[in-house]
């Protein structure tokens, strides 16, 4: 007799095939939702000291990387997006090593123009600061927060600052808010093949009705353009903050 639950050869199979539908159909149709936040035009830009023992590296150049902190930050090969993204000047990296020389923690500032179509309906133009990441065995310590905050203050002065969290990711979303963001919506994002993308906000998440009644999208370019104010590199300027 068999029973509901009883195993049987096809499971493993099964769920081998599952996996496969799972991931093929990802790559057809993508749904996430994110919490967007903004850095507060008011809120000064400070540098923050770099946390003791560990040093900071900067990077507009894909040349300039070395090959151990691009094997960590940049896995995909043979192409990786954040490659390309370098390579075209859109995207400059953070790294911060520990004392060994390791990679503890990095992140990306990336200038808008990858992102102004999936993240049209909450803001026309800025700069986009992520994607970050803290080695596991460092993480707690303030690591993300430190390397946001630098961000934020490498970023040229009067551009709005964009960054954004999957809904579920809980110690992102904490260290965002402590490095000084402030929630600004819920965006919906549906991408199907060929990246086309829609996108819808969800929630209004700024904090009074006041600030709610200038509307989406964000950005200084009301009309809806677009700018690109590039991501604030001039040329030498790696080099002197390079410690
Ligand atoms: C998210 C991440 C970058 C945080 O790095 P970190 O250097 O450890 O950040 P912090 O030092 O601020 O520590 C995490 C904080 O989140 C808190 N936290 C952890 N899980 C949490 C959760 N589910 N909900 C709310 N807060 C949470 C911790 O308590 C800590 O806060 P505290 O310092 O006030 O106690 C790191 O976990 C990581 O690399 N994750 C994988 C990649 C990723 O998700 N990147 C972010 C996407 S941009």
């Amino acid at each position: 007799m068999t029973t509901l639950h009883a195993p049987t050869t096809n499971g493993p199979r099964a769920s081998t095939a599952r996996d496969l539908w799972v991931r093929l159909r990802s790559l057809v149709h993508r749904v996430n939702t994110f919490r967007v936040f903004e850095y507060p035009a008011r809120s000064e830009r400070r540098d923050p000291p770099t946390p003791p023992g560990f040093e900071l590296r900067i990077f507009d150049s894909l040349d300039e990387v070395p090959g151990e902190i691009a094997r960590t930050v940049m896995p995909g090969r043979p192409f990786d997006l954040m490659r390309t993204r370098m390579r075209r000047g859109l995207a400059r990296l953070l790294v911060l090593l520990d004392p060994n020389g390791a990679v503890a923690a990095y992140g990306w500032n990336q200038s808008w123009r990858p992102f102004r179509r999936r993240f049209a309906k909450v803001a026309t133009d800025g700069l986009m600061l992520g994607f970050y990441w803290t080695r596991p065995d460092q993480r707690g310590r303030g690591l993300y927060p430190y390397l946001i905050r630098k961000s934020v203050a490498l970023a040229p002065p009067a551009a709005p600052l964009f960054i954004y969290a999957c809904v579920e990711n809980g110690a992102s979303m904490h260290g965002i808010e402590k490095a000084g963001f402030t929630p600004l919506a819920i965006l919906h994002l549906r991408r199907l093949l060929l990246g086309l993308n829609f996108s819808r906000v969800v929630t209004d998440l700024r904090p009074t009705a006041a600030a709610r009644t200038a509307p989406l999208p964000r950005g200084t370019d009301a009309a809806g353009a677009g700018t690109d104010r590039g991501i604030g590199h001039a040329a030498g300027q790696a080099a002197s903050h390079r410690r």
